[in-house]
């Protein structure tokens, strides 16, 4: 039987091979990047503001041009993921910039072993997360150990709402019910961020879960958080829905014709005690 360590075991090779093709992509443009391009979106640097001077535990780094971004901003960093590659080239972009990131490999959920005696000012995730994450529950009591009393907790994800949607032909329809809760299994040559050119991935299968947004605020209220805000938005960084947005001034993706939906949240917490 397939056990869910295998699965994330899948998952964690999926964004080994992952890794490679995103450095080289133009979607990542590492080059930009290493002249001082910042990969942060303005809603969490608006959200968050100045952080310079705080500690901050950064989960799913991915290869760390988010993590390094607010290193430039002078946050002191530690970003977590468990892929070895993008570990690899997070610590390479690092020494590239001459900045002080640490990045550890771990696995989110292997966190309290990897990093047992530290507490942070601040917990941050954001983007194409929450849907690697098995189990919430554990997830959010693991935010609440890492954080100091009076400590931060910031995520901006796509929307739960968003994920059950595809576009096809240009017509938006429901794909997945908004409760499931069963791993989702995919198989794919290609990743978001390829550019078309790339050979096809070694590992193409993943495993993804659905989370409704109650048990996103459930999993952090019941692991000792106090909220400070859900905001939703009818807008996200790329064409998620292609044919079916329009790309607006302020940058931001909206649907076109159809009625809104929320695509991307963010939540605030505080660690109160
Ligand atoms: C979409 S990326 C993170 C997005 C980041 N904002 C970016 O665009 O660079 C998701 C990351 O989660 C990591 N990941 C998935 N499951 C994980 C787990 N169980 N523990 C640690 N990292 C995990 C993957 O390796 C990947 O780097």
């Amino acid at each position: 039987m397939r056990t869910m360590e295998m699965e994330k075991n899948e998952n964690r090779k999926n964004w080994d091979d992952r890794t490679k093709i995103h450095e080289k992509s133009s979607f990542y443009d590492v080059q930009s990047f290493l002249k001082g391009r910042c990969s942060l979106l303005p809603l969490e640097k608006q959200e968050l503001g100045d952080l310079s001077g705080r500690t901050m535990l950064h989960l799913q780094c991915h290869f760390g041009q988010d993590s390094l971004s607010w290193a430039r901003r002078g946050v002191k960093v530690t970003g977590v993921d468990f892929s070895e590659e993008a570990i690899r080239l997070a610590r390479s972009l690092n020494d590239d910039l001459g900045l002080d990131a640490r990045f550890v490999c771990s696995d989110v959920y292997a966190i309290p072993e990897a990093l047992p005696d530290e507490r942070f000012d601040v917990v941050y995730t954001s983007y194409g997360v929450l849907c690697w994450l098995p189990d919430l529950t554990q997830w959010a009591r693991i935010i609440r150990q890492k954080l100091k009393p009076g400590g931060l907790f910031y995520i901006a994800e796509q929307h739960p709402v968003a994920d059950r949607y595809e576009a096809d032909e240009g017509v938006l329809r429901p794909c997945y019910s908004y409760f499931e809760d069963k791993a989702l299994r995919f198989e794919s040559d290609t990743t978001y961020a390829s550019d078309g050119t790339e050979p096809p991935l070694n590992h193409k299968v993943t495993y993804e879960w659905q989370h409704p947004m109650g048990k996103i605020v459930t999993a952090l209220i019941e692991a000792g958080l106090r909220i400070v805000h859900l905001h939703e938005f009818p807008y996200c960084m790329y064409e998620k829905y292609p044919g079916c947005m329009v790309r607006d001034e302020d940058g931001w993706w909206r649907l076109r014709d159809e009625p809104a939906l929320p695509l991307l949240f963010s939540i605030k917490a505080v660690n109160p005690e």
